[in-house]
């Protein structure tokens, strides 16, 4: 295993009912509480009125940031940023998905920033030597597992360029997380953000080193569980232990245990932010798409893994099979599943215009981490082969 240091700071708040049981007593130090939100679900699911109940009772002051749209854009967060300086927010509470936890981790940085966060944070790698807003977060859909970790993905639109970066000291001091709250989650999205979950494991599990390790271990476990409580919660979506697996698997996929002595590829996520800066796609519709293809650019250098994956994760029997029929039958498994989810399979579904694919390419960050050193061109390769 490589070397690692590990620490979380974000404190787990996990169960029915935990916002009522603690959402008082994590925010009482805070007068003026910036309650961030997206396109209203909050509204029609009563998660809004759950939590403004909490803060009428302790007669908080609520000042709301709302609209907050899938892939957030640098826009809203100098939006939040310039609302909370106004109202003099002591605290951020997001509650939403990733896009949601996203913007919001940049509004603490922003908040408290006198440049240009893009420019000093997210364009290049930043130093944040002062203490952003605090943040507190309420998930309400698994899947980026943004909830435990410093990462914020933002899209510039200006610019066309959409990149994460992960700082940990934007990570939330606290999540609360009601598996109750993802029933309302619509089931393309919850298939999406399921995809998403499998993606971070598996972007993590196929890379260096191959060695017996138990991050492997670990993750082999994670990707049964992601595939068999999926398939559960399609079948009824109020399956409480379904989507309370899924939702901590999300967690546990980007709270960075997994990646502990891992080296980490994410070339499919480099290629789908890209792709979703051009397109604005769903960010699980968009990989779901790419994984399969891409993996039979790279199973030939990682062939040992993606044996394993066949066997440990498909069930895929090896009598019979030579390796490489072996590592090809675990990626047909996972094109199959990701038929039977319902997920997109092409790129002209997510409407990408197949005259901007080389641009989109070229637009793409290479990862150190891959089997096999990626190039522009194969990139353009890829994208070809999954257009139609
Ligand atoms: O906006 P509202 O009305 O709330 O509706 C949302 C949105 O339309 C809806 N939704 C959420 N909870 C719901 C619900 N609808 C009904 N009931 C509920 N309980 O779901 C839709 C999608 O929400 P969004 O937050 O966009 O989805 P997701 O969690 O997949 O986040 C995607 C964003 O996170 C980034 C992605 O690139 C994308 O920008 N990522 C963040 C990562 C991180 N910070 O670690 C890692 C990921 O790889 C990813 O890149
Ligand atoms: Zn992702």
């Amino acid at each position: 295993m490589n070397n690692f240091i590990f620490q979380n700071s974000t404190k787990v708040y996990f169960g029915q009912g935990c916002v009522k049981e603690y959402l008082a007593c994590l925010t009482k130090h805070a007068h003026t509480i910036l309650l961030a939100y997206g396109g209203g679900s909050i509204k029609r699911n009563g998660v809004y009125d759950e939590i403004m109940d909490v803060f009428y009772s302790a007669g908080k002051q609520v000042v709301e940031f709302s609209g907050i749209m899938a892939n957030p854009t640098y826009a809203k967060v100098q939006e939040g940023a310039r609302l909370a300086r106004a109202c003099g927010a002591d605290m951020i509470l997001a509650v939403g998905g990733g896009s949601v936890m996203d913007c919001c981790k940049a509004v603490s940085l922003a908040a408290r920033y006198d440049g240009d966060v893009w420019d000093d944070f997210w364009a290049r790698p930043g130093v944040i030597d002062f203490e952003p807003l605090p943040l507190g977060v309420i998930v309400t859909v698994a899947g980026t597992g943004s909830e435990c970790n410093g990462g914020a993905v933002i899209t510039n639109e200006e610019k066309k360029i959409k990149t994460g970066r992960d700082y940990p000291a934007l990570n939330a001091r606290f999540a609360l997380m009601d598996p109750t709250y993802t029933y309302s989650v619509p089931q393309g999205q919850m298939v999406s953000g399921s995809f998403d979950i499998l993606s971070h494991i598996m972007e993590t599990y196929f890379s260096a080193p191959d060695e017996d390790n138990v991050s492997d271990d670990i993750m082999e476990a994670l990707m049964r569980s992601v595939i068999r409580n999926l398939r559960a919660a399609i079948q009824n979506p109020r399956d409480y232990t379904a989507r309370s697996n899924l939702m901590w698997d999300a967690t546990m996929a980007e709270n960075r245990l997994i990646k502990m002595g891992k080296q980490c590829d994410f070339e499919c996520h480099n290629m789908e932010h890209q792709l979703g800066a051009y397109t604005n796609c769903n960010h699980g519709c968009g990989l779901a798409v790419l994984h399969p293809v891409y993996y039979q650019h790279i199973y030939q250098e990682g062939l040992p893994k993606f044996m394993r994956f066949a066997q440990n994760v498909w069930g895929i029997p090896r009598e019979g099979r030579s390796d490489q029929e072996l590592a090809l039958a675990g990626i047909s498994a996972l094109a199959a599943f990701i038929r039977e989810i319902g997920l997109p399979t092409t790129l002209k579904e997510l409407g990408a215009d197949k005259a901007q694919l080389r641009q989109i390419a070229d637009s793409c960050g290479i990862s150190q981490g891959s089997y096999k050193k990626m190039t522009h061109d194969e990139i353009y390769k890829i994208f070809c082969e999954c257009y139609e």
